[in-house]
């Protein structure tokens, strides 16, 4: 069984409620204090989503026609979302569920207009024997969107106002929280710059929302099929001193060119490799990258290009407590060849073998095409950290009570 750092240094603080699981019994949760109305704090002028509908309960099961057996990777419209909104100078204060619907924005909103925005992705869970509905790692994606707002000139969502939103929007869409097995409730949270602006300047107003659907396996093939990537040697995804660790935006659409190109010759995604020597790997269109020789696992080190991805982050804890030598440093395409096996991460993908890597049109192939052991080994560790049924470190699972959002 693995073993994990001490909770202090696996948990940072301000997750106000935390779960371990055990295999084999209940769920055990800390009561959560009631859910505060309205929040405190200046209000800011242009603060317009206290909207007052009120949000029916969604039941703690499963929605009964719906068709969880075939669920993909596509966008399945919930019952809510949540939002708010926050001047350039005042404070973000705690939103409501609002029912899911179109925005309505000024055309020079500075979103539409400059990019201004950030996103997250992440994932809720109904656990295994309970109906427990939990999220992954919440706190981590605060800070990362936290990050990523001072580098797009924005007013940082606070953790705690972040983490309210997540339950918020999870409890008000329980009944798409997809069966345990069957998927995941993925969560989008965005930042964006949604007030008017026409010369090139941060926007005078932010909107902080959070809609979702339930989603099951990200690649065509199902979980865990191994993926065919291509390395990609002519356009890079970031550069130093860019954007590349943000989630932003605008990191997103310049890498379908080479996405569909990719796909339309029969590969499931791009390597991108590092913009100064074109030659180490930096990550996948949408997930970190691992490679594995005997009981060592390199990933490319986050130097300021590379997403640092909370999963990645996992793997790392969960790889080390498993006995294995993790190195974050350069990882050349020629060392990657030559490694046993190489597998992804990221929350859309969870974990996902790579069955070959093709380099100037020359495919090497690992495992034979199939899903290696320490891929398998990871996989399995943090999907049942995810449903409870393996007992994680203290602090990754955030339990979502039941009616939160009233
Ligand atoms: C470019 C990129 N890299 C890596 C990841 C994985 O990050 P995480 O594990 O936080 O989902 C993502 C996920 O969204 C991504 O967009």
């Amino acid at each position: 069984m693995a073993t994990y750092a001490t909770p202090a240094a696996a948990a940072p603080a301000g997750v106000s409620s935390s779960l371990r699981a055990r295999a084999g019994s209940p769920l055990r949760s800390k009561p959560l204090a009631a859910p505060k109305r309205g929040g405190g704090g200046k209000r800011s002028t242009l603060r317009v989503a206290a909207v007052s509908t009120p949000a029916k309960p969604s039941g703690g099961t499963p929605k009964q026609d719906f068709d969880w057996d075939n669920l993909g990777f596509g966008l399945v419209e919930t019952s809510f979302m949540y939002r708010t909104e926050c001047a350039i100078d005042g404070e973000w204060t705690k939103g409501t569920v609002v029912p899911y619907g179109n925005l309505s924005m000024h055309p020079s909103a500075a979103v539409l207009n400059y990019g201004q925005g950030i996103f997250e992705g992440m994932k809720a869970f109904r656990t295994a024997g309970s109906d427990d509905v939990v999220v992954f790692r919440p706190d981590q994606n605060a800070a990362r969107f936290a990050e990523g707002a001072g580098r797009m000139s924005m007013p940082p969502v606070p953790a705690d106002v972040f983490i309210d939103a997540v339950k918020k929007c999870v409890s008000a869409n329980r009944e798409w929280v997809p069966p345990e097995g069957k998927g995941s409730l993925y969560l989008r949270p965005l930042l964006i710059g949604s007030g008017p602006i026409l010369g090139l300047g941060p926007a005078p107003s932010y909107t902080f929302l959070i809609y979702c659907s339930p989603v099951a396996s990200y690649f065509k093939g199902g979980k865990m099929a191994p993926i065919d990537l291509t390395v990609e040697e002519t356009y890079h995804r970031a550069a130093p001193g860019g954007t590349g660790s943000t989630k932003c935006i605008g990191n997103y659409s310049p890498v379908l060119k080479v996405q569909l190109a990719a796909k339309k010759a029969g590969f499931s995604d791009v390597i991108y490799l590092d913009a100064v020597e074109n030659k180490y790997i930096e990550e996948v269109s949408s997930c970190n990258f691992f490679c594995v020789k005997g009981k060592t696992i390199a990933t490319p080190a986050l130097g300021g290009s590379i997403l640092p991805g909370i999963t990645r982050k996992s793997i790392i804890d969960i790889a080390r407590a498993k006995g294995f030598t993790v190195e974050e440093r350069n990882v050349s395409v020629e060392e990657v060849l030559e490694a046993d096996e190489c597998f992804c991460c990221g929350t859309a993908v969870v974990v996902v073998p790579v069955g070959s890597i093709t380099v100037k049109g020359e495919k090497t192939q690992f495992q034979g095409g199939k899903t290696g052991p320490v891929a398998q080994e990871m996989y399995d560790e943090l999907t049942g950290i995810q449903s409870g049924k393996v007992e994680g470190p203290d602090g990754w699972l955030e339990v979502v009570p039941e009616e939160y959002h009233l």
